[in-house]
């Protein structure tokens, strides 16, 4: 069904089934003894940007990947949601000891800073033959620490379709010699930084007022509970933090589902998400002047489709294909809708039944699915079975046997 959906050939998306071998997970890693394996669901109803996509998304956890499809299939019907990714820069730091005069220092870089970056241009000229390369330098005086006042300068580089780390440590690697020269200074760490706060993807959506009703709850009842329970995690750093690991319920599974470094991205995530100085909300919800839900992600995305396991792992790269996703930007992009529509499924749930019966409910609609039931019978059968308190395919199977019966 994917392969017919997404026109990519059944071979190359087999891998989403066989995973990972041994031979190759020892190329990946020292001392391996084994391959541990997760689900791999897909996400569906996802429009973004005005394209369909299909999400392959990594999780343990029940009611995650059910949770975004469902919010998918709402924010679909306000035209899905709408992304934006910027160019990919990322921020290498060289710390600069044994300075007597910071400031000096300072000056003297950025009076070389287009010598110093033409150097910079010449690290890897593949990279810069696709347009990539250094885009600037920055320089930071940290005025106290524990070992006294010191430099920082970042490096920004765009590293194309690359998370970039490698690309990034290598170029201050080569750049530091330089540096020291400049300055007179000691260049002691020479790394990226995991804030990639020049690298802010974005997503937004417009959930239709008439769509959000459902059950006991009228539209509005559920707007506003969703406003009101945004506002908690706004507020408090307790809440936020709950609040922010829904938005990376979703966020996480689908970097992991295509090999990229999902400690970096929370990292990134939460430093953002301190970046005032108090740890908030990563996203935004409020209404529009027609009283639609209208909600809004923003978050570092250091994510590549080329390099690392992307390229090596074979879920990943089936994981890309299905996506269909060009450049690094782009899957981004699907990232930021996916955790957008998993805080909005985690809010509407809190906001209203509860997050218990909101998983019942949701795994309950699955388990009617697979039992057969179609159209309207899906809600009903689903209903039912919660509450029975007895979500299971057996019993599934057995009511809609009832009810075909009886007519
Ligand atoms: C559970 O994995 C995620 C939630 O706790 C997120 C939230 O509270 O917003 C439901």
């Amino acid at each position: 069904m994917l392969a017919n959906e997404s026109g990519v050939p059944l071979d190359d998306l087999q891998a989403l089934q066989e995973g990972l071998r041994l031979d190759q997970a020892d190329r990946m890693i020292e001392n391996v003894a084994g391959v541990h394996a997760l689900p791999l669901g897909i996400g569906l109803n996802f429009v973004v940007n005005g394209k369909d996509v299909l999400v392959p998304m990594v999780v343990e956890e029940p009611s995650v990947v059910a949770g975004a499809s469902f919010m998918a299939k709402l924010a679909r019907e306000g035209g899905g949601f709408r992304t934006q990714a910027p160019d990919p820069v990322m921020i290498g730091q060289m710390q600069v000891l044994d300075l007597s005069d910071l400031h000096n220092a300072r000056d003297i870089i950025l009076a070389n800073s287009e010598d110093l970056l033409a150097e910079a241009g010449k690290i890897d000229p593949v990279l810069s033959s696709l347009g990539g390369g250094p885009r600037g330098l920055e320089v930071r005086i940290i005025e106290e620490s524990p070992i006294g006042g010191f430099l920082v300068l970042h490096l920004l580089y765009d590293v194309r379709d690359a998370m970039g780390a490698n690309a990034v440590n290598t170029a201050c690697e080569r750049l530091a010699p330089e540096v020291e020269q400049l300055t007179g200074g000691r260049v002691h760490l020479r790394i990226l930084s995991n804030l990639a706060d020049r690298r802010i993807a974005r997503a937004a959506c417009t959930i239709p007022l008439r769509v959000l009703a459902f059950e006991e709850f009228s539209a509005e009842e559920v707007r506003d509970g969703v406003i009101e329970a945004w506002a908690f995690a706004a507020a408090d750093p307790y809440r936020a933090a709950t609040h922010n690991k829904g938005i990376m319920n979703g966020v996480d599974a689908v970097v992991i589902a295509t090999g990229n470094d999902w400690r970096a991205v929370e990292a990134g995530a939460h430093a953002y998400a301190a970046r005032s100085g108090r740890y908030t909300s990563l996203s935004n919800w409020g209404k529009d002047s027609d009283g639609n839900l209208v909600g809004e992600l923003e978050m570092p995305m250091a994510v590549g489709i080329v390099g690392g396991a992307t390229k090596v792992h074979p879920t990943a790269k089936a994981s890309l294909k299905l996506m269909g996703v060009g450049t690094a930007g782009e899957l981004a992009e699907v990232i930021l809708a996916v955790g957008l529509a998993q805080n909005l499924a985690a809010l509407r749930a809190l906001a209203t039944e509860g997050i218990q019966r909101g998983h019942m409910g949701l795994h309950a609609r699955q388990v009617a699915t697979a039992a057969g039931a179609m159209g309207d019978e899906v809600e009903h059968l689903a209903a039912e079975l919660v509450k029975q308190r007895a979500v299971r395919i057996d019993r599934a199977e057995e009511i809609l046997k009832e009810w075909r019966k009886n007519g």
